[in-house]
């Protein structure tokens, strides 16, 4: 008898055969039990029919207890009238392992109860559909960078820079030195672009931002591209078509998780149609102000509901081009015009999910570059490495940033960053 995922039941109708799964549910008459099964790569459901099989296994089936591992012997069949399309018809049932009183039970439980018991908490479906979306738009980043040409490279995560502010900045000890955990992989990736040409970082990135939205972790991971030889408008359209791939792969190979996510198919194939409108950060403002819900002034920067306006508006994602100076990071390159923006933009996601990328132009002159570090309060002597990729063969550059758990929580439609990574760092919690 052949031992299979249930995942793969559609290949073994009327096959008997053996699953090793955990019961998450269960109701059972006189003569009848219904088990709700899982082995982590679905949900379905298992019946114990109390004449077909002996007295012994019909009250294992009565009595287990939510959560205790088994492996079941049975029948495949069709059923028509579950989402997941198939069901087992159990003849035999062992238990693996035990469970107790199981914490998360089908009622409703608060969100910090559920929060404490996330190591728990991930086994139930829309957790389980959500995670596996994430799993999806990971794999799919690594075939398009690699279809693209471009090479995985890692950035430290113990480093001695501080790209994105020093406000935000998580300190610990090197040893006898200071030390910061990584805000950004970029100024690497920028060294690694002069060596392989194009090449992507992906890892875990930190800010102590003491914001407690649905938007902000502590703790996110960012895909990070960089690309010698390119100005900013080549790399918009690397960034949509990298956006698009990742909505097409997850319509593709995420179909049954979108459902039990309730996610809307529709919508998210207008989202794979480029190009995706632009917009300068300047007419955005007007755009804001014409709508007659916004007062912003010029140098501002936007909060979620402008970015929720803005997406919406053009109901696809949008890039906003050319923010303020002031605003924005030391290494964007200026304008060559003006000397109030930099040459940069935030693809804006619509439906409130917001900023899900920001990127520029990267500055080329070192003693721009060299003002720009010191009018950051940063210390000039940590960023020569920095500064020499432009003294020895320097080249016009971009790249951008995607925040993997914002892009997750668009792409599900969940309501909460939360939901986006397995073990979430929030404001007040590093438990579990
Ligand atoms: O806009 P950010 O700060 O840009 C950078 O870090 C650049 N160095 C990227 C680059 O050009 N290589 O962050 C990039 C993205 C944001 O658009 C957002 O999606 C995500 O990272 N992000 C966060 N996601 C979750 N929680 C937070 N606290 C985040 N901060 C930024
Ligand atoms: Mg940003």
């Amino acid at each position: 008898m052949k031992e299979i995922s249930i995942i793969d039941a559609k290949n073994h109708v009327d096959e008997k055969v053996k699953i090793g799964v955990w019961l998450t549910n269960k109701r059972s008459s006189g003569k009848i039990a219904f088990l709700q099964l899982r082995d982590g790569t679905a949900f379905f459901q298992g019946i114990v029919v109390k004449s077909n099989v002996s007295e012994e296994v019909f009250q294992l089936a009565k009595n287990v207890k939510q959560e205790s591992s088994l492996y079941v012997i049975g029948t495949i069949h069709e059923d028509k009238r579950s989402p997941f399309g198939y069901e087992i018809e159990i003849e035999d049932l062992e238990v693996v392992g035990e469970s107790g009183d199981y914490p998360i039970t089908p009622k409703e439980h608060g969100t910090d109860f559920l929060m404490d018991h996330r190591h728990l908490w991930l086994r139930s479906k829309r957790q389980f559909a959500t995670l596996k979306v994430r799993n999806e738009i990971i794999r799919a980043t690594y075939e398009f960078f690699a279809k693209e040409g471009f090479i995985k490279i890692d950035s430290p995560i113990l480093t001695g820079s501080a790209p994105e502010g020093t406000t935000e900045l998580f300190h610990t000890e090197y040893f006898e030195k200071d030390a910061y955990l990584s805000q950004s992989g970029q100024l690497y990736a920028e060294a690694g672009a002069m060596a392989f040409g194009k090449v992507f970082t992906f890892g875990p990135t930190f800010r102590a931002e003491k914001s407690k939205t649905r938007r902000h972790l502590i703790e996110f991971w960012m895909v990070e591209p960089e690309m010698a030889f390119t100005h900013q408008e080549q790399s918009l359209e690397v960034q949509e078509k990298y956006v698009a791939y990742l909505v097409q792969s997850v319509l593709d190979h995420c179909d049954y998780e979108l459902d039990i996510l309730g996610r809307d198919k529709e919508i998210l194939k207008r989202y794979t149609q480029l190009p995706y409108p632009r917009i300068s950060y300047d007419d955005a403002v007007e755009l804001l102000n014409e709508s007659g819900k916004f007062n912003v002034t010029w140098g501002e920067d936007f909060g979620s509901p402008e970015e929720t306006y803005l997406a919406e508006h053009f109901s696809k994602p949008v890039f906003v081009m050319n923010y303020p100076k002031a605003i924005k990071p030391f290494y964007m390159k200026p304008h060559p015009t003006r000397d109030d923006v930099v040459i940069c933009a935030d693809l804006l996601a619509p439906e409130g999910y917001g900023e899900i990328i920001g990127g520029s132009e990267r500055a080329t002159d070192t003693d721009y570059l060299t003002a720009e570090i010191e009018k950051a309060g940063l210390n000039v002597d940590d960023y020569q490495w920095y500064i020499d990729l432009r003294r020895y063969g320097s080249v016009p550059h971009s790249g951008f940033g995607l925040g993997l758990e914002r892009a997750v929580t668009w792409i599900t439609g969940e309501s909460h960053i939360r939901e986006a990574i397995p073990f979430p760092r929030l404001l007040n919690r590093i438990y579990p």
